[in-house]
């Protein structure tokens, strides 16, 4: 995680109930002194930073990042606000799902909120999605429509997604946490 962990803490917060089936078994980040690290520990969650200007490389950073999350041994590995492109490397270990403020295909990359107002979208939104070898291409689980208002502002418009996106990530990841998932030609189902 990189940014402000409200996707987190409402992870967090469903999986301090027993009846939501998945326990969060440690956070990560790659970098220290962030509000997602600061709401694991008070949640009482195992955390671990791992930092890619400590390694010789970014593969080696993410040989590294995998090792450090094998430990805990996670059914599944959630990115939420990480900011960093995971390699092939850490793909190959875990399932990772990632949540992107747009309803990709549309407005891949790190400033969809802005792009999607830039072109003057009427709808956009939310996408749970499983991580693959590109940017926010990989097969999509979960959407959910935002529409645009007149007078939103970057900020506005995205806060208004992560509302959204927040209680799908925590419905989605409960759901792939209880009942398993398979992926076959880019559909995923649950179940
Ligand atoms: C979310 O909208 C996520 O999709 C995007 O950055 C935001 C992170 O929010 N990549 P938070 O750190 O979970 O509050």
């Amino acid at each position: 995680m990189s940014g402000s962990g409200t996707n987190l803490a409402a992870l967090l917060e469903a999986a301090a109930d027993p009846s939501y089936g998945a326990t969060v078994v440690a956070v990560g980040a790659d970098r220290d002194d962030i509000e997602g690290l600061r709401r694991a520990e008070q949640a009482g969650v195992p955390t671990f930073v791992v930092k890619v200007g400590d390694y010789p490389s970014r593969d080696d950073w993410d040989a590294a990042l995998a090792e450090v999350v094998a430990a805990h041994d996670p059914t599944l590995v959630v990115s939420a606000g990480f900011m960093k492109i995971l390699g092939k490397r850490f793909l190959e270990r875990f399932t990772t799902v990632n949540t992107h403020p747009a309803l990709l295909p549309s407005f891949v990359g790190a400033h969809a909120v802005r792009d999607a107002l830039e072109y003057g979208v009427k709808l956009t939104g939310a996408t749970v999605h499983i991580v693959d070898a590109g940017v926010d291409t990989g097969p999509v689980i979960a959407q959910i429509a935002v529409p645009v208002e007149a007078g939103d502002d970057e900020d506005t418009l995205h806060e208004r997604i992560k509302n959204a996106e927040r209680t799908m990530l925590v419905e989605t990841v409960g759901r792939m946490a209880r009942d398993g998932w398979q992926v076959t030609d880019r559909k995923v189902i649950i179940g």
